[in-house]
């Protein structure tokens, strides 16, 4: 801060607005000098004011609208436009989910064009490191668990050493801030490809499945999960699951409860990626119907009294007004999946040159900001956070 007595020429009546405006300027005349040669009409030049821009020939001519409110007022200038907006769209929106399998290679998805199966000590290593670059500090593993290793039950899904604790180990001794989401279900770990355990009769048992995701739960949390996120729609999953962490001391586990997941169509490339279609049947009798919007509030009631973190809703652009829904309904914080047939349909769009890939991509996920998510699972995180940070 420049000390008073420091100025050249001090002149005491000079009270300054503020100190820290710094010297002023000395450019020739004084402040009164200027004014008494505008009173005497020496009136300086600035420019003119521009004429009117010229229309088209043929432009009709009419008289104006009898209007007062005209919305485009605030949108005539990128400047203005950027003060009134509503909705701002940051890298630290995004979860990234990645796939990973126990191979050294990654292998391309073929209906997921620039994902991969990254294997869990390489790829993904360089994969979340490039993330991170670029402001993706968090993600949501998903494995592909050999053939072998898939039982009715889905045991493997809480064994310490299987290839999810692994993994989460391995990443936190890398990188200990990156925040880990895990997947709870049984799917990549059932012989039947469902989310819980089948009955004989085809049934999906449901107290008995929440067994199991306690434990898969809690081994997730004990390798280090920073949230774990039942995807699997069994009831009364989240409280049990949050009374198995409290009970094994992980009371700071979060729990992003899959709220409103539907069973949708959109999962198609995803199931691909890991191989865990269902060997029969449909997710129908534990997912939500597409057409139903109501029944979306009688989990969100269960969840948040259950104990929930964060309520996600997925698919997402298909579902904003679910989105929204909760959103109005619950303070809690609102995720969006963008699932694999979004990301699918707007890759396969950006490549046959029918859509530019990069703005609908950046638009449909700003769309989801709009409707209400806080976050966004999306397998654009890498990509739209490079384009977010003025890289590409
Ligand atoms: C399964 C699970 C699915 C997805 C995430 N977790 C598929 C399913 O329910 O069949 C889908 C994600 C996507 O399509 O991107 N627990």
């Amino acid at each position: 801060m420049p000390s008073v007595s420091n100025l050249p020429h001090r002149r005491m009546f000079v009270v300054k607005a503020s100190i820290s405006d710094g010297p002023m300027k000395k450019l020739g005349r004084s402040d009164a000098e200027c004014e008494a040669d505008v009173v005497a009409g020496n009136i300086p030049e600035a420019p003119p004011v521009p004429p009117t821009p010229a229309s088209p020939a043929g432009t009709p001519v009419v008289p104006s609208l009898d209007i007062n409110r005209r919305p485009r007022r605030n949108r005539r200038s990128p400047i203005l436009r950027s003060a009134f907006q509503e909705t701002s769209l940051s890298p630290s929106n995004f979860v990234y989910p990645l796939f990973i399998h126990e191979g050294e290679e990654d292998t391309p998805i073929g209906a997921m064009p620039g994902c991969y199966r990254l294997g869990w000590r390489h790829g993904l290593l360089e994969e979340v490191a490039k993330a991170r670059d670029v402001g993706v500090n968090s993600i949501v593993l998903f494995p592909k668990v050999p053939d072998a290793l898939k039982t009715p039950t889905g045991d493997e899904a809480y064994n310490d050493s299987g290839l999810v604790p692994r993994t989460i180990r391995l990443l936190k001794d890398k990188y200990p801030d990156l925040i880990i989401y895990t997947d709870v279900a049984l799917d990549p770990y059932s012989s039947d490809g469902h989310d819980g355990i089948v009955r004989e009769d085809g049934v999906i048992m449901n107290d008995e499945t929440v067994h199991q995701l306690c434990k898969q739960a809690v081994s997730q949390a004990r390798a280090g999960a920073d949230v774990v996120a039942p995807s699997d729609m069994m009831d009364g999953r989240v409280g049990a699951i949050r009374s198995a962490l409290d009970a094994e001391g992980f009371q700071h586990v979060s729990i992003m409860s899959y709220t409103a997941k539907y069973a949708s169509s959109f999962y198609g490339p995803f199931r691909e990626a890991l191989d865990s279609n269902p060997r029969f049947g449909d997710k129908k009798t534990y997912q939500m119907n597409p057409a139903n919007y109501r029944e979306a509030l009688i989990e969100l009631r269960a969840d948040e009294s259950e104990g929930a973190d964060i309520l996600l809703v997925k698919p997402g652009l298909p579902y904003l007004d679910v989105i929204r829904l909760l959103r109005d309904n619950s303070p809690l914080p609102i995720a969006a999946y963008q699932v694999s047939g979004e990301y699918s349909m707007i890759k396969a769009g950006g490549v046959l040159k029918m859509i530019d890939e990069e703005k609908v991509m950046l638009e449909s996920l700003m769309c989801l900001r709009r409707a209400g998510a806080d976050i966004i699972l999306t397998y654009f995180a890498l990509q739209a956070a490079r384009c977010l940070c003025g890289e590409k």
